[in-house]
Parts: C-alpha cells; structure tokens; sequence
C-alpha cells in the first residue's frame, strides 16, 4: 500500500512487513526518514532534528541555519551542501556540475513498469503498487522520476530512476545511482561477497567505521571479485536473528556500492552503475533509466533476508517456460575431456550419463570453428569439421536417441585472433585505434555496443539452433574488459561504451530467449563471475564456479545462497583429485555438495569404478526424489563454513512436511566433542520421522540432534531427510 498525507507531506510505501517513509522536506528537498519493520501509520515524531551545524551550509530556501543539505537523511542527494556521497552528479554545458532538485508532482500506480532495455522485477497489477516521485531540478527543464516498488506481504522494495532532459541543453550524467539510502544514527556491520575466479562470493564482514567503503568492479561485469551486493546488519545479527538491510542490484556490468558514515553516526549507501569510466552524453528531449536496486528488510536475520531475495528473484525476477520446472540433471564433458574429444568419446559419456540417471548431455567448448585449444576460433560459430564424424546435428539426433536432451557451450562476447571473424573484422575487437590490444584468456571482447557484431554473432547462433537441436546453452565469458573504446561512438560518447555493451547483451539475450523460449539457458563467466540478478532475468540458473572441490565449494554455495535462491545455482560431481585444488574427497561428500544445488556431474563416467556408478546412480536417484524441495523449498544456512569447522544448510518444504539437512565437520578431530545440530523452520506441533526415529519438530529445533562423527575422517559430510509422521 502507498499513501500520501498532504499535510505532513509524508509518503508510506507499506506492506505487512516492512515500512518506507519519505518526507518532502523544507524548499521540496526529498528526505527519507524511515526504512525497516512496518508501522501502521505515521504521525510526524521523526521528522529531522533542527539543529545548527557548523561547516554544514544552509540551502537558499531554508528559513534559518537549523536545517543543512549536509545532515538531513535524504532520497537522492546530489545539491550543494552536502558534502556526503552524492547519487548524482551531472555536468552542464555551462561547465557547472551543480543541481538543485526538489519535489515537483508524483503519482501512485498499480503492479510495477518495466525499465526499458534492463532487467528488472515485474508485477502483476494485484500484486504490487508503485510511487513515482517527480523533482525537478531549479535551474533547468530537467526532471528527475523515482521510481519505488513495494510487493504485498513481501519485506522488499525496488528502486530506480530515470532522468529526463526537456532542457535545451546537452547533459553530461556522471553518475546516477539505482539506490541512496540514508540511516538515523546507528551501529552497522557490513556484509558482502568478495572473492576471484575459483573463488567466488566469499561472505566477508566488517564493522562499518566513520568515513567511506567502496565496494565496486570495473571489470566490465559484475564479476568474481565483488558481487552487486551489501548488506547492513547489527553487530549482533546472526543468520537466525537480529536486523539486516539487504541491497541487490539488478546489473551485470560495472557496479559501486558505497558504504559511508558520517560523522552524526548516520550511515548512507548508494548503489548503482560504477561512476568511473562513465559518462552519458543525454541530449535534450532524450532520458536515461538507471538499472533497478533491490532493498530487502529482515528483522529474522540473514537467513530472512535471503529467503526475501530467494522468493523475490523466483517469482518476480526469473522468467520463462523453467521458472518453475524441475531442473534437469546434466552430465557436461568439460573436466572429463577438454578440447579433446571426439564423437565416439562424447558418446561413451553421455551412454554413461544415461546409465546413472542423467537428463540432459552438454557439449562444452571445442566443438566449433578449429577449437583445440583456448586461442582460437572464438566468433566462428559453425561446427569444427571433422572433429565430430559424422556432425553436430546427428550427435544432438543420437543423444535424443538415448533419451537424453543436448545442449551445447557458446562464448558469444568474445572473438579470438585466430578466427575468420577477427580475419574479417579485426575492428569488432574493443580497442583504442593506434593502441595495442590486452589480451585475456588468448581472446578480445567483441564490441557488443555495436548493433551489427550482435546481428553477425545471433545469425551464426541461429544457424546452428535452427539445424541442431539444442535444448540447453552455456553461455560463457572467459574475461574481463580492457581497451573499452567504440569506434562508431563519438568521442564524447566513449564513457558509454562499458554501459551500452550491457545494454547490447541484454538486447541479444531479449532477443534470444524470445525465439528460442524451450532452450534452458544456464549463465557462465568462466564460473561465477557474473552471478547477478541482471543476468537471471534471461538465463534462470548459472554454473556457480569452475572450482568443482566439494570443500571449496560448500563456501561457494553458503556465500551465493545470501543472495540467489538454490533453483540457480549449477553444482556438479567432479573427479578427484580435483582440478582446481588438488583435494581428495569422498564421492559421497562430492555428491552431497553438487546435490544442493543443481545437480551434474561433470568427471569422465567412462573411468568410473563397479562402486562409484552404483554411488552416484544412487545420488543421482535420491536426488531426483527430493529436487523439488532442493530446488524450491525455503532454504537456511545453519552453520557456517566462514566460522568454523562445521557447515550445515537445511531445505524445508513449504508445507514444512519435510525436510533435507547437509552437515560436514571439514577436519576430523580426535576427542571431538559431540556436535550438536538444531534445525530450524520445521512445525512445532508436527512429529517427524528421522531415520528410524519419530520426534517433535520443536525436539528438532529447540534440543537438536547429535551428530555421529565419530571416525569419519577429513571432508566428510551427510544429507539427512526428515519427513512429517503424521
Ligand atoms: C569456463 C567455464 O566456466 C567452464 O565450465 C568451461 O565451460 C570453460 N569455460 C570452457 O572453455
């Protein structure tokens, strides 16, 4: 519900969870005044303090030197006088980069607008409502629309912005952030997931102290290093309790968060586009939509922040025909054969795969152009001839003839110098005219601002999708952005370029998923680095990282699941000692990881012992029995691999009529003492049968369970099923 009291000039944007308030301040100025768990209604007592500041200057309309730009809380700052990170700053042709915006006009609407060229959260008209607020600036014909979206009976809103020239002039927009958000005075830690390739969305955690964190990429993706996510909680907030503000951006390009205390104890975030190495030439009569912030309130600690990202992203993010379906078990070739395969190999797999259960057979790389190694043929999306005897198109007919269904790996973004296209159009490349290019993985970036390299690359897609059959892509981006320069783009347009690229990419991706809605689409950037909301809105699952070690990995999946739900998070069974580590681990603490997300394997099969294809045909058969709760029940992190030697999660059906819990002890210890496991969101007044035994669900949440580690050894782990008795 949103309301709007004319005489307090108050906004409430309200759900039974969660209240937003804004006040339009003294001379217009937009200030906030409240974020977190719901109030039925306002009644004026929080309005901002008055109170004469020193060195914090007062605005040309206030009335006296009680009220500063530079320390009331506010929706969008960017006027003279505050001295704070700013959300926006835009340069005039004056030179000036000053802006003066106050409240102009809003209105309330129903369900929720799309945001033209981006992803974002959609709604249907009961089951959400929407507030745009209008300022415009003092001295311009320049219109600023926020947009504020809250989903009933969710504790979440969405916001974004879009900025209108009706001015004569051209606009240079140095920044504009998705998100400002200003807190009263108040303790914070900061939470976020940091990492590299291999080792993605580490969960990290910091006192918020006075002055300002920038959490950011510049990669020109979200990236492996810093995902498009903060957030603030108290100092004593667990993942079972206490307060915490998630903030999800829904971008997959250049991305900065800051984090800024000020010296009033207040603590303001923006989010947003990354302001370096951008600028956007907005000519008069033109407008420019930022991409869409999630802010999520929990007062359930982490654990119901995530469940209100994981509900959020599953039924108003992720689209299509797979939405809702079981996800199929796939069997990928990549750490089984490399580059080096051939029919009769690919075959002998994907028999195997059958065999134990599998679904679905991916071809990964190598299967086009004259792929054998990493440096060629990136642009040349035809098949390899020969390598496959007797083609593409039979393969997929013989795979589908086993009963499985074919999907197959692209790199789209990416052109190699060893290709026909690089040949023909060594300019497609992003680079500087007259400079060398840098080079990564043995490949450039094509420039996918560009509309005519995205139609070549979609029409060599589309040759093949349309003579194969293909029920499943991998798309892949094996590196991160140099050189970023378009040579169709003017000079003052080339901080465009990185913004512009995403807005190709996801116009492709449009596009794609249009044509193509019965092909499953699983996102890769060499793993997980670009694991972001931007990118679900197309492809509704992603391969979480290329490191397959299942200890490794228990950190990986614990740090995603902050943010994305379990229904999009690829986790496959690999060989030991593993690729990326060197670590031995049992098959069942691999199949227990790789089965709490989406489940594959991703080994030779061919090399299997009579014991391993028995244990993972077994996996794979548990797995499919319970993949609707994995895939979709409400998931909780219980002990956290960040903390200690323990590492236990829990899946619960929505009815809580079951249950699946994963518990690991890393190290073996001698003399351990006897570990205790409480579980959680299960019924009180329900018993529940748990291996041969029957016992309350409060037993189970409230005295917990023993756990037998007694000679378990290093990396062991164990999936428990708990069933309603009644
Ligand atoms: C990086 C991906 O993350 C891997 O799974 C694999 O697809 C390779 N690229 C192929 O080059």
């Amino acid at each position: 519900m949103i309301t709007y009291d004319e005489k307090q000039q108050v906004f409430h944007l309200s759900t039974n969870k969660i209240s937003y308030l804004i006040q339009v301040e003294d001379g217009g100025l937009l200030a906030h005044l409240y974020f977190g768990k719901a109030v039925q209604s306002y009644h004026g007592q929080f309005r901002y303090p008055r109170a004469d500041r020193s060195f914090s200057p007062n605005p040309p309309l206030a009335k006296d030197r009680l009220f500063s730009f530079d320390t009331v809380l506010q929706e969008l700052p960017g006027n003279p006088g505050d001295f704070r990170v700013p959300a926006l700053e835009l340069l005039h042709e004056s030179g000036s980069s000053v802006s003066d915006f106050r409240f102009e006009d809003y209105e309330i609407i129903q369900g929720k607008k799309s945001i033209p060229g981006l992803p974002a959260t959609y709604a249907m008209e009961k089951e959400a409502s929407t507030l745009i607020i209008t300022l415009k600036d003092q001295l311009y014909d320049i219109y600023l629309d926020l947009f504020y979206t809250v989903f009933d009976n969710q504790a979440v809103l969405v916001r974004s912005s879009r900025l209108r020239n009706e001015s004569a002039e051209t606009l240079a927009i140095q920044k504009l952030a998705s998100l400002s958000l200003d807190f009263a005075s108040s303790s914070f830690e900061l939470v976020h997931l940091s990492g590299s390739w291999s080792r993605e969305r580490m969960i990290q955690r910091e006192v918020v102290a006075p002055g300002t964190k920038a959490l950011s990429s510049r990669r020109g993706s979200s990236s492996h290093h810093e995902n498009p996510f903060a957030a603030l909680v108290a100092p004593e907030t667990t993942e079972a309790a206490g307060e915490a503000y998630g903030f999800s951006l829904v971008y997959s390009g250049n991305h900065e968060t800051t984090i800024e205390r000020d010296p009033y104890e207040q603590t303001r975030v923006t989010m947003g586009i990354n302001s370096q190495q951008f600028s956007w030439s907005l000519e008069a009569g033109n407008d420019f939509y930022t991409p869409e912030a999630v802010l999520v309130y929990s007062d359930e600690g982490l654990n119901g922040m995530s469940q209100s990202f994981h509900y959020l992203f599953q039924h108003h993010l992720i689209r299509g025909r797979f939405k809702y379906e079981p996800r199929p078990v796939l069997a990928n070739n990549w750490e089984a054969t490399f580059f080096d395969f051939n029919e009769e190999k690919i075959m002998e797999i994907a028999k195997e795969a059958k065999e134990l259960g599998a679904e679905l057979f991916v071809l990964d790389d190598g299967w086009f152009g004259k792929r054998d190694a990493d440096n060629s043929s990136l642009g040349d999306w035809y098949e390899y001839e020969g390598k496959l005897s007797r083609g593409l198109a039979q393969l997929s007919k013989e795979i589908h003839g086993l009963g499985l269904s074919f999907g197959l790996w692209f790199e789209p973004e990416m052109i190699s110098e060893q290709s026909e296209l690089y040949k023909k159009h060594p300019d497609w490349a992003f680079h500087v005219p007259g400079r060398e290019k840098t080079i990564g993985r043995g490949q450039f970036v094509l420039d996918f601002s560009r509309a005519d390299v995205r139609e070549t690359v979609y029409q060599q897609m589309k040759a093949i999708l349309d003579h194969v059959q293909v029920d499943y892509i991998k798309w892949d981006m094996n590196r991160n952005m140099t050189d970023v320069y378009s040579v169709l783009l003017k000079k003052e347009q080339q901080g465009e370029t990185a913004h512009r690229y995403i807005l190709g990419l996801y116009e492709f991706l449009e596009r794609m998923t249009t044509e193509y809605p019965d092909i499953l689409f699983e996102s890769c950037s060499g793993g997980g680095g670009r694991f972001d909301p931007g990118m679900l809105y197309y492809m509704p699952q992603v391969w979480a990282s290329d490191n397959t070690d299942a200890v490794s990995r228990m950190a990986i999946q614990y740090g995603t699941s902050l943010v994305y739900p379990v229904s999009t998070i690829g986790a496959h069974v690999a060989a030991v000692p593993n690729h990326q580590t060197g670590r031995t681990t049992s098959l069942e603490t691999r199949g227990n990881v790789a089965m709490s997300g989406l489940f594959g394997y991703e080994l030779d099969l061919t090399h299997l012992s009579d014991g391993e294809r028995e244990e993972l045909k077994e996996q794979t058969n548990f797995y499919k029995s319970h993949r609707q709760l994995i895939q979709y029940g409400t998931y909780y992190r219980l002990k956290s691999p960040f903390e200690g030697n323990e590492v236990s999660w829990q899946f619960v059906a929505p009815d809580q009529s079951e249950a699946l819990v994963f518990y690991s002890r890393v190290l073996a210890e001698a003399s351990a003492p006897f570990h205790v496991l409480k579980l959680t969101g299960l019924n009180p007044e329900k018993s529940y049968r748990i291996k041969d035994k029957v016992v309350g669900g409060d037993e189970l949440m409230n005295i917990g369970l023993y756990i037998d580690t007694e000679a378990w050894g290093d990396y062991a782990s164990q999936l428990i099923y708990i069933e309603a008795a009644d």
